[in-house]
């Protein structure tokens, strides 16, 4: 069976002052009526099993209620007890779907990424689902437009038949001068942050290079306990278990990986900018979200959330409105607002 795996334990700071510690980034409705994580269930292809969503159990609730207001029932709300990054959280979520099917294959998805063209990405997952089948880690590859530091770098290797690429090497998150130099090289994709493979073949994979890990999480999975809807990891084994992303701690070193190109209308909005980029604009290029007026203001993004927001003559500006915080920002320093966050984290 096909096992989506949503990874739901992000806390995304550069969406500050909406995304909050207490209400991370894929739990906003940031592009319309449903939040992302929302939108993330919707798009998984139909015939596919009941999802596993992985969280932090200080979000269980906020899971569940999003969940149970699109009517749908994930076969595990796993709870981390604390964050151990992505490849702990993978592999809870496979070893749980092994229990219930060995063939599983896991799609592991973040949950807090647009897809903008569903019907393409479900093109990808069937043209990826033999390799995967065959034991291959499959990512998604999007190919880059910018020097991005933030993202994984596929390099692409040989064509297999169905279409996909051997990766010849994974560089997670280069710094500028080396993501510069893969752009202007080109034959490189950007990792999406979505897999597709057995749970069997990720593990095995898991367990050669990092057996501390695998065998943390599988003490942490023998004594999870169901707690009404959830299931909880046991705290000792997961909390003793390394942090490591799944790029790091796997995609690096492994020799099983392919890539499918993903022509998918992807963004991770990992900032107001991106948000900006794939919101509707008026006539004067401004994104305008809630209770906002506009004079002369060209290629704004203004979200107000409680009061009347106001943009006379302004140009380029991302203005956010909440209850206790507002954020004025140059569209080109978005990235900039997670050091805001950081400021305000170590400030206590
Ligand atoms: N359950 C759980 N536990 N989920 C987590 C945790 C955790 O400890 N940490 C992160 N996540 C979730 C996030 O909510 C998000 O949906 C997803 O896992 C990816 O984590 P990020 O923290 O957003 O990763 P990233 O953006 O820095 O990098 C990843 O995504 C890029 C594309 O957006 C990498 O896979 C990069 O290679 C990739 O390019
Ligand atoms: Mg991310």
């Amino acid at each position: 069976s096909l096992v989506p795996l949503i990874l739901c334990g992000g806390s995304g700071s550069r969406l500050w002052p909406l995304s909050r510690a207490a209400y991370p980034k894929q739990f906003l409705a940031l592009t319309g009526e449903a939040s992302l994580l929302q939108q993330t269930i919707a798009r998984i292809p139909a015939g596919a099993a009941a999802p596993i969503v992985v969280t932090n159990a200080e979000h269980r609730f906020m899971v569940a209620e999003q969940c149970r207001a699109i009517a749908c029932q994930p076969a595990h709300v796993v709870l981390e007890p604390v964050a151990r990054n992505t490849a702990p959280a993978i592999a809870a979520g496979a070893l749980l779907a092994l229990q219930a099917d060995p063939d599983a294959v896991l799609l592991v998805l973040a949950s807090d990424h647009v897809i903008q063209n569903p019907d393409a990405f479900h093109h990808c997952i069937e043209q990826a689902l033999p390799a995967a089948h065959s034991g291959k880690l499959v990512t998604f590859g999007i190919v880059p437009d910018a020097p991005h530091t933030g993202y994984g770098y596929i390099q692409r290797g040989a064509a297999s038949p169905d279409g996909l690429h051997a990766i010849q090497r994974f560089i997670e998150k280069p710094d500028a001068a080396r993501a510069q130099a893969m752009l202007d090289a080109g034959g490189h994709f950007w990792n999406s942050g979505m897999f597709l493979f057995r749970a069997d073949a990720f593990l095995a994979e898991l367990g050669r290079l990092q057996p501390q890990m695998l065998a943390q999480i599988q003490a942490a999975v023998a004594g999870a306990e169901r707690d009404l809807d959830f299931t909880r990891l046991a705290p000792a084994a997961f909390a003793a278990c390394p942090s490591d992303s799944i790029d790091y701690a796997v995609m690096e070193h492994t020799q099983l990986g392919e890539v499918v190109a993903a022509d998918i209308g992807w963004s991770d909005i990992g900032s107001w900018s991106a948000l900006a980029d794939i919101l509707e604009r008026d006539a004067n290029g401004n994104a305008l979200l809630g209770d906002v007026l506009q004079q002369d203001s060209h290629d704004c993004l203004v979200h107000a959330n409680h009061r009347l927001v106001a943009a006379v003559g302004v140009q380029d500006l991302v203005i956010v409105e909440t209850a206790d915080a507002v954020l004025v920002a140059h569209k080109d320093q978005a990235q900039s607002v997670k050091k805001i966050v950081e400021h305000l984290q170590a400030a206590g």
